[in-house]
């Protein structure tokens, strides 16, 4: 079978958003969008205009979601007030016109909550999206699966024809990275999170981080057990582990790919997604 996916349009886009986080590039007179994706570890904004040109964005490590849902209804607020403002102060401008993403089968539960958040801290919410479909939005995946490795939870959503046809969304995720480290490490769950995000101790840390990968493998098999899913696509902040692709590839032995920053995958799918629908 021919792999479909091209991650360069998808790189650039990212690469052009990284950039714009330190080096913002406003053009006044054009119209903004704001993706927000609000999730178990971070908060992150991103900001594009209406060419699909990413004009800013920020984030921040928040403890205000559990397993997608959102516990502190406050703290979420202040965090995507926070970020809007220093956004906004950046560019000049203020920002309006936003999206944001709930996972899949949460919109009863939740996707009033995540609206209200957004809403609280200024915005106006013109969709909340699927998290697989906002991150298909940048993916442009036709026929496969995209698995979400967050903080909290791994989500695996099959895609055929570019629609999402199944979802499943597991607890485990980078969170248990970290614990799994503070324990045999014997450090603070904070300074295994941050030994975790620090490329140069990738290597190091992988073999301890096996069987936490081994039961994400184990998720993503049951998930496409009777499917013919023949392509992977990584995304969420998990997903920046180095050769964790390679891994997964060599086990379930079905391609697997990432694009590159994984983590801002949601945000810029969100944030492109509403600029679509203004056209
Ligand atoms: N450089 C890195 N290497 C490995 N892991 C990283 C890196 N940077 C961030 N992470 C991890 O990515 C996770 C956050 O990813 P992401 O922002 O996609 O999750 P989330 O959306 O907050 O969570 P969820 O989707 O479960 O609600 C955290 O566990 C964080 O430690
Ligand atoms: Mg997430």
């Amino acid at each position: 079978m021919v792999i479909k996916i091209n991650f360069k349009k998808t790189n650039e886009l990212i690469e052009k958003f990284e950039k714009s986080i330190k080096n913002p590039q406003i053009d006044k007179s054009k119209k903004l969008y704001t993706g927000i994706d609000l999730g178990t570890a971070f908060i992150v904004l991103a900001v594009i205009d209406e060419d699909k040109n990413p004009v800013c964005g920020a984030y921040e490590f928040a403890n205000v979601i559990k397993d997608g849902m959102v516990v502190d209804y406050i703290g979420a607020c202040d965090i995507v007030k926070k970020l809007k403002k220093e956004i906004e102060d950046k560019i000049g401008v203020e920002l309006f016109d936003a999206g944001v993403a709930i996972p899949p089968n949460t919109e009863s539960i939740d996707g009033g909550v995540v609206k209200n958040v957004a809403e609280a801290a200024g915005f106006n919410v013109c969709e909340v999206f699927d998290e697989p479909t906002a991150a298909n939005k940048i993916l442009n995946l036709q026929d496969g699966a995209v698995v979400d490795i967050g903080g909290g939870t791994t989500g695996i959503s099959i895609l055929k024809n570019g629609k999402v046809i199944k979802v499943v969304d597991e607890a485990t995720g980078g969170t248990h990275f970290s614990l799994v480290l503070s324990g045999s490490n014997k450090i603070s769950f904070e300074d295994a999170e941050l030994l975790k995000r620090d490329f140069k101790r990738h290597k190091e840390i992988f073999p301890i981080l096996k069987p936490v990968i081994d039961k994400i493998i184990s998720i993503i098999n049951r998930a496409i057990d009777g499917t013919d899913v023949n392509e992977i696509i990584l995304v969420g902040g998990s997903a920046l582990l180095e050769n964790i692709e390679s891994y997964i590839e060599e086990n379930i032995k079905i391609k697997t790919l990432k694009p590159k920053n994984p983590m801002f995958v949601i945000p810029l799918g969100i944030a492109i997604g509403i600029a679509k629908k203004g056209e």
